[in-house]
């Protein structure tokens, strides 16, 4: 098993990680005192979660927490932070206004703070964030539609990507029901990635691909049940935000010795490794290449193979993405 620091020197990206996954306990005690709001639960076993739908709900009361311009400049920057000790070149940031309540129908003024923090941290030399704005699985779309022509309207540098993550299981097929709000992105030429293949089957996966126009799926580890769903994966090299770890600890599958990422290489899928919720899932970006280098055996070679993919799977421009690798 490679060491920790030899993975943290490899020039890689990371391409799924939220915001909402970004704050540790001190951070999220400091900022409840602070609001007079009481913890869910003692802190020992404040990142103890049952599954998906558990750890969503968690999300929307720790971004509950977040009501000033400042504390979410603080967000941006903290993460920023942690991008640098891992040793990660660039990232693309999954940020989902919905689980912020005290932000509501405020989305230029959010985008705004997390960009001036992301910016304080560039001019400190970290490195350089993208931002993929997401819809949540469970919205309706008019609101999807709504955020889009937000986003489309406001023509932010700092945002990469629309997005759309949360849970498919709580609402059945929804493809359909986001197609016109990825359409409309899409003509706009903003990017597109797409939670699919973790708690949907590999119909989400199809229906991202086909109905959604994704360029990226966040996961998309269960396209391995179908055939016909790799093969398209692989036909039109759509690369995968695989996160290892996550896909233990939300209970998608029960250990990496299970877990479908190396068959998904093999099978010609462009795979890229990444941390999902770092903070909450008590894990890094150079821990969880050196969780799968351990599981599967992977040489130096096939590793760097994944982070050359995870830079070109990124969002980045082309300038930057020729400068990480
Ligand atoms: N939001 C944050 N992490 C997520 C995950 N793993 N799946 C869906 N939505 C999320
Ligand atoms: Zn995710």
């Amino acid at each position: 098993v490679p060491d920790l620091t030899r993975l943290r020197a490899l020039p890689r990206a990371e391409v799924h990680a939220h915001l909402e996954g970004c704050f540790d306990a001190p951070l999220l005690e400091q900022w409840a005192r602070r609001h007079g709001e009481s913890m869910p639960r003692p802190v020992e076993r404040l990142f103890e979660f049952q599954g998906l739908a558990d750890f969503l709900e968690f999300l929307d009361w720790a971004c509950g927490l977040v009501r000033t311009r400042d504390e979410l400049a603080e967000a941006a920057y903290a993460f920023s932070r942690r991008m640098a000790a891992s040793g990660t070149g660039y990232a693309d940031l999954i940020f989902n206004p919905t689980h912020w309540h005290h932000w509501t129908a405020r989305l230029p003024a959010m985008i705004d703070a997390l960009d001036a923090g992301f910016r304080a941290a560039e001019q400190e030399g970290l490195p350089r964030v993208g931002l993929c704005v997401s819809l949540l699985r469970t919205q309706s779309a008019e609101a999807a539609v709504q955020v889009v022509d937000e986003l489309v309207a406001l023509r932010h540098p700092r945002v990469v990507a629309l997005s759309i993550d949360g849970n498919e299981a709580a609402a059945g097929r929804t493809g359909p029901r986001f197609a016109d709000a990825f359409r409309r992105a899409a003509a706009a030429g903003l990017r597109r990635t797409v939670h699919a293949g973790e708690s949907s089957g590999p119909e989400g996966v199809r229906d991202a691909i086909e109905l959604l126009g994704a360029d990226r799926i966040d996961h998309g580890v269960r396209a391995i049940e179908d055939p016909s769903v790799v093969a398209l994966l692989v036909e039109r090299q759509i690369p995968l935000g695989i996160c290892p770890s996550s896909n233990l600890v939300l209970k998608v599958y029960p250990s990496l010795a299970e877990h479908p990422i190396d068959r998904l290489r093999r099978a010609g899928v462009p795979v890229s490794i990444n941390t999902d919720d770092p903070a909450l899932l008590g894990t890094t970006l150079e821990r969880e290449y050196a969780l799968c280098a351990g599981a599967f055996g992977w040489s130096d070679e096939v590793l760097r193979d994944i982070a050359r993919t995870s830079i070109d799977a990124s969002f980045a421009d082309a300038r930057l993405k020729a400068e990480l690798q």
